[in-house]
């Protein structure tokens, strides 16, 4: 990485003369060495591709290279072919998990090998946690699977067990079986594919044996989940990535519940086309602030919330009218914009050209000088990802790159799109986390704002010309047009 401009140091001045080169274009993290199956395992309908999404999910915006491996999907796909070879007929119905099908037991122990192996050669090939999607419900096939891996010197196994007791829990993952278009119940009725579907765990309950249920499988590395939330049991987990894992699945919970985001309204800086800084709001901005606690009422009703801001002054006032709880967090301060603080877009592009298009090529990992990256950013939201899976509804006062951050990983958005989110000024999201992924309406303030957003620009050509010596803003200051007069859209209404 290049050094930190004034890294270390209090309060070093950076003029842009004194700063390194260029900003840099921070590396991904070096995971190479982290190889970890996780083996779920449970009855049908107890949120184990739910778990495995989620999980999924945080750990892709970690940067990790994570992939789900589900049984389900391969024995659909294999089926055709393997049950012609052994002469039987396609079956997905209930006979088929008939543990006294011996033929039928025979090829879903053989698919949920295979699988196994896909997910291994995933793994060698350079990905970083395989997630396989299976009941993996007796004894004998964990050890089955434990011996496999043992003969990978390189690569860690958990077991991540689901239970659930809730009957209401059950029942719902059932509907979303049954009513999602599941092509094992393709052309049959609801009624008809729920009938099946209960078949289908009947049989599987007839074997099911809970991960250690007999003592006999202490030296497994285990996290064993009760109703999401309610009870987890750690065992043998050691090494870094394999404890994040546990911890993030220690703070899931299932209760309904919302988190909205809004940014702070229109700031003075904003108005005037520049980034960064502490400014107070506008007069529309405050304007915003006021309209702030209806607008929430109205989504959220008589629910309690807790509010969460950054510690600059524009998100802390966005708050001020806000009757709920509130609390201020560093680590929801904007994306540190170093040297570039207090400019305009035009100005950066003037001063620093290589720098502005640096950041057009590559934006997530764009590291301002003396600030920091997109990537930076999602590395310091980490705990309040963590913190926000823990609580019930929340209501974010953030800042543009921020909640694009947050957003992402909500949405499971990639790098190329995340510094792209559009989140305009006096507007407020709600995202509600569901089964799969996350619902989400907008709600937008009648209170005009400037728009701080920059689409992604073309690609362009290389600048050919060797860099031209930075210059100073303050020497410039003297020679070069207001702010708002470089680009008059920059006041521009949205
Ligand atoms: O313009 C408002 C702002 O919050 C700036 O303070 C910040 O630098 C910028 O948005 C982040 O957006 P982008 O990454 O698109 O420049």
């Amino acid at each position: 990485d290049a050094p930190h401009v004034g890294e270390g140091g209090a309060s070093q001045s950076v003029t842009p003369s004194n700063a390194p080169n260029l900003g840099s274009t921070g590396a991904k993290p070096d995971y190479s060495g982290e190889k970890i199956v996780v083996a779920m395992v449970g009855l049908p309908a107890r949120g184990k591709s739910y778990l495995s999404n989620k999980l999924m999910r945080y750990l892709r915006w970690l940067e990790y290279d994570v992939k789900v491996f589900n049984v389900g999907q391969l024995r659909r796909a294999l089926a055709k072919a393997k049950l012609k070879e052994s002469g039987q007929k396609e079956d997905h119905t209930a006979t088929f998990f008939d543990p006294h099908n011996p033929a039928a037991f025979k090829l879903r122990t053989q698919m949920a090998e295979e699988c196994l192996e896909q997910l291994i050669g995933w793994l060698k090939r350079g990905g970083n946690v395989g997630i396989h999607d299976a009941t993996n419900s007796s004894r004998k096939r964990r050890a089955a699977i434990a011996q496999r891996i043992a003969k990978e010197p390189d690569l860690k196994l958990i077991f991540l067990e689901s239970l659930c007791t809730d009957p209401q829990v059950i029942a719902a993952n059932i509907a979303v079986k049954v009513s999602s278009g599941d092509p094992d119940y393709a052309g049959m009725s609801p009624e008809a594919a729920k009938e099946d579907f209960l078949k289908r765990i009947k049989h599987y309950e007839e074997t099911y044996e809970s991960v250690d249920a007999h003592g006999d499988e202490k030296d497994l590395s285990y996290c064993k989940i009760t109703d999401v939330g309610r009870s987890v049991v750690v065992n043998e987990i050691h090494g870094y990535l394999e404890s994040r894992i546990a911890f993030y699945l220690m703070n899931l919970h299932l209760t309904p519940r919302n988190i909205f985001f809004s940014r702070h309204g229109e700031s003075q800086y904003n108005v005037e086309g520049k980034i960064g800084g502490d400014s107070d709001l506008s007069e529309r901005g405050w304007a915003y602030a006021k309209a702030l606690p209806q607008l929430v009422k109205d989504a959220v009703g008589d629910a309690p919330l807790t509010v969460w801001h950054s510690t600059l002054k524009r998100t802390g006032q966005t708050a001020s009218f806000l009757p709920y709880p509130k609390l201020a967090w560093k680590s929801l301060d904007e994306l540190d914009a170093g040297v570039c603080d207090a400019m305009t877009y035009e100005e950066i592009e003037r001063f620093y050209p290589e720098d502005y298009a640096s950041r057009d090529e590559d934006k997530f990992n764009y590291r301002y000088r003396g600030g920091e990256s997109y990537r930076d950013v999602v590395v310091r939201l980490e705990p309040i990802i963590m913190e926000l899976e823990r609580q019930e509804n929340i209501l974010i006062i953030g800042h543009q790159a921020i909640l694009r951050a947050l957003y992402a990983y909500f949405h499971a958005l990639g790098q190329d799109d995340l510094p792209y989110i559009k989140i305009p000024l006096h507007t407020l999201l709600e995202l509600t986390p569901a089964a799969f992924g996350t619902r989400e309406r907008r709600f937008k303030a009648p209170i005009e704002a400037v728009n701080t957003h920059r689409d992604k620009p073309a690609p362009r050509e290389k600048i050919s010309q060797p860099p031209s010596p930075a210059l100073d803003p303050m020497e410039e200051a003297a020679t070069s047009k207001p702010p708002s007069q470089l680009d008059p859209d920059a006041q521009r209404p949205e």
